[in-house]
């Protein structure tokens, strides 16, 4: 809770002239426009480009990337030939270009701006007249008119819907930067979620290379799309085999690991899950879990405890997504089990198997989407045999697939059991 003192009158919009109800069909059709913004990964995230007008708030933690990923956004657009307005709100122009000459970004169209007061940006777009405007950061936007400190709500979201305006008055692509912390931040970008057109989230674990960016909101398409990142010193470069990332430092033939087809929006993804059961010296056995959802984890211990006969209740568990990669798919369900039942039972599973495959609470292996796609990844990456849901059908050449009704029986198919 922030408290903010009003130091003047809310500000009242002008009346627009009334707008006239037309059949839905005439309306034009904005979505046409889409322009592609030249890196391929921010062009998945959002079906194909930025639109002309159209607002986009990139949140993410201080230091994931942002400013890297948009500076080499400008220059790819204004590589393009489109005209690119860079407002740095953090760093001294100075140091946005050293940053730009290393990301070969110093294109002759992207225009570069050190400022964070409104009434002058606003003079900018005046003079350069951009396609395309970036504001980095929203926190560090003023309006002298209003009282509060930069980043307090009121200014944020001030200054915000007067770029909005512009934009679409103007018809450039804004983009916007927001820092979020962990907590999801006070006076912050998400009072800004309804206004604008797209959200993006860029994140990662800073001490890996790997950054996600995902739509959490996207007006003109799916947001189901995940774009992933390797940052290295030339900037963030496209991740061309992310299978092959994330499986690079598995040894097989060790308990407590299995190899999981999950599925990123429609591009399949294989991910190492490892589970590791120890016996614990507290009354509450510790639970502990990295990129996956905690509370599925401990629903899929309560049914190996209780479904599949393993006594892991005692015992302190740790499971984790290698690689800093997040799981948030149903399908790695049956993976993350595996690999807890192979640590307490001391049995690794086969080095060229996969399993795909939703838990239910009754013990069963629910069937997942696209799981073809996911074993023809599976297969891909050279391996041999899935497990996957009863229910399933086709199978790829050069692949066998052993269907499991249950948990248990997935257990038994991996040989992950006790004995
Ligand atoms: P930055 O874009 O400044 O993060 P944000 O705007 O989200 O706060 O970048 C943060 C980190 O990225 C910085 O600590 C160094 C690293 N980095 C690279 O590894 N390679 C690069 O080419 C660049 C520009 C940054
Ligand atoms: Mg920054």
């Amino acid at each position: 809770m922030v408290e903010e003192l009003e130091t003047r009158a809310p500000v009242t919009a002008p009346l627009l002239p009334p707008t006239s109800a037309r059949p839905i069909a005439d309306v034009p059709d904005e979505s046409v426009h889409v322009r592609s913004t030249g890196l391929p990964e921010i062009d998945r995230v959002l079906g194909g480009g930025l639109v002309p007008g159209s607002v986009t708030l990139v949140g993410g933690e201080p230091g994931i990337g942002k400013s890297t990923l948009l500076l080499q956004l400008a220059g790819r657009v204004a590589d393009d030939g489109r005209r690119t307005l860079y407002v740095s709100g953090e760093e001294s122009a100075a140091q946005v270009r050293s940053r730009a000459d290393r990301l070969g970004a110093l294109q002759s169209e992207l225009w570069l701006v050190a400022e964070t007061v409104l009434p002058h940006i606003l003079g900018h777009l005046d003079d350069v007249k951009p396609d395309l405007l970036v504001v980095d950061s929203v926190q560090t936007l003023q309006n002298p008119d209003l009282g509060s400190a930069p980043g307090s709500v009121s200014q944020v979201r001030e200054c915000a819907h007067q770029l909005v305006k512009e934009a679409k008055d103007r018809g450039f692509a804004l983009v916007l930067v927001g820092h979020v912390t962990k907590e999801g931040t006070l006076a912050g970008p998400r009072v800004l979620e309804h206004v604008v057109d797209t959200v993006l989230e860029f994140e990662g674990d800073r001490h890996h290379g790997l950054r996600l960016l995902r739509a959490t909101k996207h007006r003109f398409g799916p947001t189901t799309e995940v774009g992933l990142m390797q940052m290295d010193e030339f900037g963030l470069a496209p991740v061309d085999d992310p299978s092959g990332l994330f499986l690079a430092d598995r040894v097989s033939g060790v308990s407590g690991s299995a190899v999981v087809p999950t599925l990123d929006g429609t591009r399949p993804l294989l991910v190492e899950v490892q589970g590791l059961v120890a016996p614990s010296q507290l009354a509450n056995p510790r639970r502990s879990a990295q990129g996956i959802d905690s509370g599925r984890l401990a629903m899929l211990l309560a049914v190996l405890e209780r479904r599949v006969g393993l006594a892991v209740s005692s015992n302190d568990v740790y499971a984790l997504a290698v690689g800093g990669a997040r799981i948030v798919d149903p399908g790695a369900d049956a993976g993350v089990a595996l690999a807890v039942a192979s640590s307490l039972t001391g049995n690794p599973l086969p080095g060229d198997l996969v399993v795909v495959g939703e838990v239910g609470l009754g013990g069963e292996l629910r069937h997942v989407s696209h799981v073809d796609r996911r074993v023809a990844e599976a297969a891909r990456m050279g391996f041999r045999r899935a497990i996957v849901p009863h229910a399933t059908g086709g199978a790829p050449a050069g692949l066998e697939i052993l269907r499991a009704p249950t948990l248990a029986a997935a257990v038994e198919l991996a040989g992950v059991g006790p004995g």
